[in-house]
């Protein structure tokens, strides 16, 4: 039989560490959901210690995931460790994550801790941890650029004290495949101890290597383990992309020798529901799940695939989920299709309450749309009107007028709390005037880094247009997301939805720094 790879999911984590990228806890929980269908093996589903915020997404994830285990970031200290420990306390299945630095870089200018005490410290915090719980994992954050004398000697005490899993971080995308792949194996080779542990990779793409180095380091190092995130999020250049990881492996199973468990078919709608969900917005020329990967163009291709597919395809665009666009609803669609459809794509709400308010949206988009698609109703339920979350600014109405030559003009009703507001500006475009109007009553004082509005559903202009806003305000960076049939309301929707992200002021502190 041929060895498992484990698949580590921290899309929660490290990708969520991306400026932008933070999520509430409902939309954490349906992604996790999602990781479930996918049968990640493990679900890194935050850091319980950094905030109330990540606490509590973490305590709800342990609560309802069952399959995947559910794992939490620690510092390597007590206080870290048990608050991993609480969060994950109704977990079917749980691991702590702990780790510390041991690069001389790290140690000396960031925790200015001696090599001796850094030892130390990971040597407790793993004693500490496992009474904690029996699955522990430790990472020596910037592993790759630490001295091999010391890191084997660190690896080797954490192993002693009971770690499980060893995880080897290039923390900052330094990574070359043959290098960090034989950096692998040394310390493999030299922890007299090392077969006690399981071996993972964690890579980030500053370099565009994660993926290469993580196979590499499955490859020559004989890692175990593979830390990832959908789409590749991740801070700077992001992480190492689950999809191309776990499609090379499969694909290339000749060369790797090894078995995933995931259901690739459920690789795409991870992707969409990760993009929809941070407004992170997948290159259409990426890897699996681009919307190209499997589109042919030119002739030439376009005549092998019909006659014998494998001329230009290595892997089968059903099985990593890709389907045409199915039409799964329309306006005379009731309440119990529109249910069942929920069930079918994995979305559950929390309350009937949630339910009527996603079919009223629903019938509302079906009036003014005739063909309802599954990304549709994906962001439909993402919607603050239908879960209710952290909804202090709510859009009640918008009307615009623009004609060629005159300058746009804007009416905005929403609401902040109980409170209506009514604005009118004009502005360069409709959208403009729009977002003038919202900030005239406001004032938020926020700075937009980011505006871009693109199709929910390709090949018609039918479809819903997807707006993602960025802002940043106060040292702190959200991005909203609002769709709509109209890209001006859209527009207002994803202002109103950044700024209600802002508004939620879950500061938390940074796993790295
Ligand atoms: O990149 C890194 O070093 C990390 C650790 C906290 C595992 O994400
Ligand atoms: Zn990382």
């Amino acid at each position: 039989m041929a060895d498992k790879l484990i698949i580590f999911d921290t899309t929660l984590r490290d990708g969520e560490q991306s400026p932008g990228a933070s999520m509430t806890k409902d939309e954490k929980l349906r992604i996790a959901r999602q990781l479930e269908r996918l049968r990640v093996d493990v679900i890194e589903a935050g850091f319980a210690a950094s905030s109330n915020g990540d606490f509590e997404a973490v305590r709800a994830i342990a609560d309802v995931i069952k399959e995947s285990v559910v794992c939490s970031l620690a510092r390597a200290n007590d206080r870290d460790i048990a608050r991993a420990a609480e969060a994950l306390k109704s977990a079917a299945r749980s691991r702590i994550h702990t780790f510390i630095a041991t690069s001389e870089l790290h140690m000396e200018k960031k925790l200015r801790m001696s090599r001796e005490q850094v030892l130390e410290q990971a040597k407790l915090s793993i004693r500490f941890a496992r009474n904690l719980c029996e699955d522990i994992e430790f990472s020596p954050e910037d592993g790759y650029r630490s001295d091999p004398d010391f890191l084997c000697r660190v690896i080797e005490a954490v192993i002693v004290e009971g770690a499980t899993t060893i995880n080897v971080p290039d923390t900052v995308g330094y990574g070359i495949p043959e290098l960090y792949g034989n950096f692998i194996k040394m310390l493999r080779e030299r922890v007299p101890n090392s077969d006690k542990a399981v071996w993972s990779v964690h890579c980030h793409n500053d370099l565009g290597m994660a993926v290469a180095n993580s196979l590499a380091g499955v490859k020559i190092g004989g890692a175990r383990q593979i830390e990832c995130t959908i789409n590749g999020l991740g801070e700077r250049a992001g992480n190492c992309s689950l999809e191309e990881v776990v499609m090379a492996v499969r694909t290339r199973r000749d060369h790797f020798g090894l078995d995933v468990g995931i259901d690739t078919t459920q690789i795409v709608p991870a992707s969409r529901l990760v993009s929809q969900t941070t407004g992170f917005i997948v290159q259409p020329n990426k890897a699996v799940v681009g919307a190209n990967a499997f589109a042919h163009a030119s002739g030439i291709h376009q005549d092998g695939v019909l006659k014998a597919r494998d001329t230009y395809e290595i892997m089968r665009a059903e099985d990593v989920g890709w389907s045409a666009n199915k039409i799964v609803l329309g306006k005379l669609s009731g309440r119990n299709a529109f249910k069942q459809r929920l069930q079918e794509l994995g979305i559950e709400l929390e309350s009937e309450a949630d339910v009527n308010a996603a079919f009223a949206r629903f019938k509302d988009l079906a009036d003014r749309k005739s063909d309802i698609f599954d990304e549709d109703i994906i962001a439909l339920v993402g919607d603050e009107s239908v879960t209710h979350e952290q909804e202090t600014y709510r859009l009640l109405s918008l009307e615009q007028q623009s004609a060629t030559g005159e300058r746009p003009h804007a009416k905005v009703a929403f609401a902040v709390g109980e409170t209506e507001f009514h604005a009118e500006s004009e502005g360069n475009g409709p959208v403009d005037a729009s977002l003038k109007a919202i900030e005239s009553k406001l004032k938020s004082g926020a700075e937009m880094l980011l505006y871009s509005v693109n199709a929910i559903t390709s090949g018609s202009t039918e479809s819903q247009g997807e707006v993602t806003v960025r802002l940043q305000h106060g040292g702190r960076v959200v991005n909203g997301v609002g769709a709509d049939p109209d890209i001006v309301v859209a527009s207002a929707k994803a202002y109103l939805s950044a700024l209600n992200k802002l508004h939620s002021k879950n500061e938390r502190v940074a796993a790295q720094g």
